[in-house]
C-alpha cells in the first residue's frame, strides 16, 4: 500500500447508504491511471473491455490473462491512492472454482490487482466463495453479461421481463452472499438496478443502469468522447478527445510537412545564449515523483 489515503474495500463498502457514491472507470495503462486519478476517481478498472477498445476486436472474449496482468501492471504503476480491479477474462474462471482461485491469485501476485471483477450470479456463486476464502476480494456483475454476448444474443438490456429481472435479483443475492464486496450491475432498467441496489447490502456499480446504484462505471474511452460517430444511450460525453486528438494530428502533420516543426528549439546540442532563470521562465524544476515521460528532456538529462 502506497498511501495513507488508500481507497480500500470496507471504505467502499461504507459508502452504500451514506456516499458518497463511488465513481469507477476502466484504465489500461500508467498515464491514463494516473491522470484518473488526479482526477479523482475511486475505483480504476482494467476491464476485459480492452479487447474491444484496445485490441480493437468484435467483443471481449478473446482476452487474455495474460495480457489482463500486463495491462494491470502498467495501472498499478500509474496509480496510489485508487482501489484496483482486474476483470478475470473469459476461461480464466469458467472451468471451476480451482481454475478460478488460480487465476485470480495470479491477478493479485503479478499484476498487483487488490480485487478481481467476475461476470455472473448464482452459477458462479462456490467460485466466489473460493477466491474470497483465499483473501481476494470479488466484484460481481450482473445483468448483461459481456462475456455472454453469444448465448444473450448480442449487447442487449436485460432483466426486462418480470422472470428475467428475478434471475438478476437472485445472482445479486447469490453473489453477496458468497462473499461479494460489491456488484456492477450493467444494461438494466432503471427500476430494476433499485430493486437490486435496495435488496443488498454491498453497492452496486452502475453502467446504463440508471441513477439508482451506489457508484457508476463507464468504459474511459466512451467518458472521454473519443468515439464521435458512436454513442450509446447510457454513455455520457465528459470531453470531446477524439476531436482533439485528431486536431493535434492535423496540426502536426502539417507543421511536420511545412518545416514549421521541428525548430532548433526543439534540438539538442544547440548552443544556448543565456540560460534564463527558472523563476523567470515560468519552467517548473524536475522534482522526484514526476511521471516519467519519452526522451531526455535536455542535453544534460
Ligand atoms: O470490461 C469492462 O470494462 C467492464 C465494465 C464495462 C464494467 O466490465
Amino acid at each position: 500500500m502506497k498511501s495513507s489515503s488508500k481507497i480500500t474495500v470496507p471504505a467502499l463498502k461504507a459508502r452504500k447508504g451514506a456516499g458518497p457514491k463511488i465513481a469507477m472507470v476502466t484504465a489500461y495503462d500508467a498515464t491514463f491511471a494516473r491522470l484518473f486519478e488526479q482526477g479523482g476517481v475511486d475505483v480504476l478498472l482494467v476491464g476485459d473491455s480492452l479487447g474491444m477498445v484496445v485490441q480493437g476486436q468484435p467483443t471481449t472474449l478473446a482476452v487474455t490473462l495474460d495480457e489482463i496482468i500486463y495491462h494491470g501492471r502498467a495501472v498499478a504503476r500509474g496509480s496510489e491512492r485508487a482501489h484496483l480491479v482486474g476483470d478475470m477474462p473469459f476461461m480464466s474462471y469458467q472451468t471451476g472454482p480451482i481454475p478460478a482461485l488460480e487465476a485470480a491469485g495470479r491477478m493479485v501476485k503479478e499484476a498487483g490487482f487488490e480485487a478481481v471483477k467476475l461476470e455472473g450470479g448464482v452459477d458462479y456463486a462456490e467460485h466466489v466463495r473460493g477466491i474470497v476464502r483465499a483473501g481476494i476480494p470479488v466484484m460481481g456483475h450482473v445483468g448483461l453479461l459481456p462475456q455472454m454476448v453469444h448465448s444473450m444474443g448480442g449487447f442487449k438490456v436485460q432483466g426486462i421481463e418480470e422472470r428475467a429481472a428475478e434471475r438478476i435479483l437472485a445472482d445479486a443475492r447469490a453473489l453477496e452472499q458468497a462473499g461479494a464486496y460489491a456488484i456492477v450491475v450493467e444494461a438494466v432498467p432503471a427500476e430494476l438496478a433499485r430493486r437490486v441496489t435496495e435488496a443488498i447490502s454491498i453497492p452496486t456499480i452502475g453502467i446504463g443502469a440508471g441513477p439508482h446504484c451506489d457508484g457508476q462505471v463507464l468504459v474511459c474511452y466512451d467518458l472521454l468522447g473519443m468515439y464521435s460517430d458512436f454513442k450509446p444511450k447510457f454513455v455520457k460525453r465528459f470531453a470531446e478527445a477524439g476531436k482533439l486528438v485528431v486536431e493535434a494530428a492535423r496540426s502536426y502533420v502539417s507543421e511536420v510537412q511545412s518545416a514549421e516543426f521541428p525548430t532548433l528549439a526543439h534540438a539538442f546540442g544547440v548552443p544556448k545564449e543565456r540560460p534564463a532563470a527558472p523563476e523567470l521562465t515560468g519552467a517548473k524544476p524536475v522534482v522526484p515523483g514526476t511521471p516519467p515521460s519519452y526522451g531526455p528532456a535536455s542535453d544534460e538529462s
